[in-house]
């Protein structure tokens, strides 16, 4: 599990990027800076064949391993597929699920992403579930209707009592990748939706909790005003995730944050 409430959860996905040998040498960093700030929950989450050895050089420090993905089955003939089920006999801690790339390029539904979410709930690990828009749907104004309905569909089978081991990306899917990030405002707007969306169908106490992270284009830069932004608690970050000192200075700025008083 990797969510908890009022600590700031900073996570990177390192996508299909690093071989063995560069995988194996940024873990050593990462937990150098999970373990010099431990107000922060620091993971990521490797590509599957660099899991073994993200796990190995991570062991006993607080660096969560996560996936990238995993099957809504535990197990059975889905050739080139990893289920929940293996990844947590792993010791993986979390699993991201509906990454954008995902719904776009490997054409996973919200019905899918909903499955998916439950098979990481029911292996008692943490679905790191992500959010967003396209470029046109902000454009049409619809950027609330989808995202609520995209949060619908991914908590659709799951119980209030699972709301702890949840955590929720909100990533603008023009934003990923891209250099550009919404306006502070923009963030705010859809991360308030998504916490009311959450307390609607999982109760207040799970929208009081549950935390919500930022994606897209998140680097050292702008991490400090983005991660100061009411109703963010933490970040999603790909790119910079790939940069052993970029990535730390994000680790730093939510460590540098002041205690939020939203939950109690
Ligand atoms: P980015 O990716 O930080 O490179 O924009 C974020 C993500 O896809 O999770």
């Amino acid at each position: 599990m990797i969510g908890e409430p009022r600590r700031p959860l900073i996570a990177g996905n390192w996508k299909m990027n690093l071989d063995e040998t560069a995988a194996a040498a940024l873990i050593g960093p990462l937990v150098e800076a999970s373990m010099a700030h431990p107000r922060v929950r620091v993971g990521v989450a490797p590509s599957f064949p660099m899991l073994r050895v993200a796990l190995d050089r991570a062991a006993g420090s607080p660096l969560v391993i996560g996936a990238q993905n995993a099957h809504s089955e535990d197990a059975g003939a889905f050739t080139g597929e990893v289920s929940a089920a293996m990844l947590r006999s792993m010791g993986i801690g979390f699993v991201i699920v509906g990454h954008s790339e995902r719904r776009l390029l490997c054409g996973e539904t919200d019905g899918v992403v909903g499955t998916k979410v439950a098979a990481v709930l029911r292996n008692q690990m943490t679905p790191l579930v992500c959010v967003g828009e396209t470029e046109s749907e902000r454009n049409d104004g619809t950027t609330l209707r989808v995202v609520e309905r995209q949060i619908r569909a991914a908590l659709g089978q799951v119980d209030a009592t699972d709301a702890k081991a949840l955590a929720i990306a909100y990533e603008p899917v023009w934003a990923i990748g891209t250099g550009r990030v919404p306006t502070l405002e923009q963030v705010v707007e859809v991360h308030t939706s998504v916490r009311q969306e959450i307390a609607r169908i999982l109760g207040d106490r799970a929208g009081a909790d549950v935390p919500i992270l930022y994606g897209g284009s998140v680097n050292d830069k702008n991490a400090p005003e983005i991660l100061g932004l009411p109703d963010v608690d933490g970040a999603l970050v790909g790119g910079a995730s790939l940069h052993a000192g970029r990535f730390r200075s994000i680790v730093e700025a939510a460590s540098d944050l002041p205690n939020r008083s939203r939950a109690c």
